[in-house]
């Protein structure tokens, strides 16, 4: 599936609440749930136990200090070089000492819980602050078979209205939303400026093109998920952007594909999840690459993740930075019609591929 800042993944949007659901009062809790499994009992009844992969090794993703950026000429290198040979080799690292600060991660933390427990019904309906009433996502509308249904939910939200600091709306949320989007953009502006440095490149290209108001950001909550063994909290896919930095909570599930093999990143509360997307792929001309990753939901507790996407503008042109191409150029709006079209006829993205020269 596809699943990045974009209609074409294969999300429930603005379904209809679940007919079944109890009104007891008593099932408060319940109230906020979006109803996965009465919504997709027959996907789980055709298909029984099919069981994902065997035994998933945990490892710690290639850990880079930031501090080191500015302690010298050679540690900063090094430290370069490091998330140069982590973005080639795993496609994901993770950054501590980011600038990021406690107070602001529990504070969206804080937030997004509370987003997640409005009433589901309520989710569904009403937009949140005044984005489109498409921003809330879950299960999988299109979903013919189990491995093509994700047990989560989210709000996809599109930076470019939310920043407006003529804005009347005073709340918490947006206030948080854009607290957290600005510091989270510096950071992925600096990051993608460090490892276009490393290939050699000075370029004022993500500056220029991808603005705060291209950006998305993603509140991603995965449910307690009895049948963890036969459905992901997220399927496999690979982010359609520049770059993506995530922050997730102590429960661990995210898994991605590292020579052939899935492997579970063991979770570091100190630290950022930054991987590579398809589109620096595409520039790096296959230097960095763009790893598929997924999520297993836990079968007793609930998960929450923040994914800030680094995109550019549609008209943004995608040229690989060296010679011989292996890409065509094309820009970000023919990126994602093509993936579009490609989910709608197949029924999964085939990204870049696509684009090979
Ligand atoms: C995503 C993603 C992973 C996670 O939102 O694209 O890969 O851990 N999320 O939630
Ligand atoms: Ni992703």
């Amino acid at each position: 599936m596809f699943r990045s800042f974009d209609s074409s993944c294969s999300w429930q949007a603005g379904a209809s609440a679940d007919p079944y659901r109890s009104s007891d009062p008593h099932e408060k809790k319940q109230e906020s749930e979006p109803p996965l499994q009465k919504t997709y009992k027959t996907l789980f009844e055709k298909q029984h136990k099919t069981e994902h992969d065997t035994v998933v090794e945990e490892c710690e993703l290639p850990l880079i200090d930031l501090d080191q950026l500015n302690t010298g000429r050679r540690e900063r290198d090094k430290c370069v070089r490091a998330m140069a040979k982590a973005s080639s080799e795993w496609g994901f690292f993770q950054v501590v000492n980011h600038g990021i600060s406690t107070d602001l991660l529990n504070r969206m933390s804080g937030e997004q819980a509370k987003v997640f427990g409005q009433p589901f019904e309520k989710k569904v309906k009403e937009k949140l602050l005044d984005f489109s009433s498409e921003t809330y996502r879950w299960g999988a509308p299109s979903a013919t078979n189990l491995q093509q249904l994700s047990w989560s939910e989210a709000f996809h939200i599109p930076l470019a209205n939310c920043s407006d600091p003529s804005h009347p709306d005073k709340s918490t949320l947006r206030r948080t939303i854009n607290e957290y989007a600005a510091a989270v953009s510096d950071l992925a502006q600096q990051l993608a400026q460090l490892l276009t440095e490393s290939l050699g490149f000075r370029t004022s290209y993500f500056a220029q093109n991808c603005g705060p108001s291209s950006c998305y950001l993603r509140l991603n909550r995965y449910p307690p998920c009895p049948l963890s063994s036969e459905v992901f909290g997220l399927i496999s896919h690979t982010d359609s952007d520049f770059l993506t930095i995530l922050h997730q909570d102590q429960v661990g599930g995210l898994q991605l594909k590292k020579d052939g093999k899935w492997i579970t990143v063991k979770p570091n509360q100190k630290a950022l999840i930054v991987n590579i997307g398809d589109l620096f792929q595409a520039w790096s001309n296959d230097a960095y690459k763009s790893v598929e990753h997924r999520v297993i939901a836990n079968k007793i507790v609930e998960r929450f993740s923040v994914a800030f996407f680094l995109c550019p503008s549609y008209d943004t042109v995608i040229e690989t930075c060296r010679r011989p191409a292996m890409y065509k150029k094309f820009t970000f709006g023919e990126f994602r019609q093509q993936v579009q079209e490609d989910v709608r006829r197949t029924g999964h993205k085939i990204g870049l591929p696509r684009f090979l020269v």
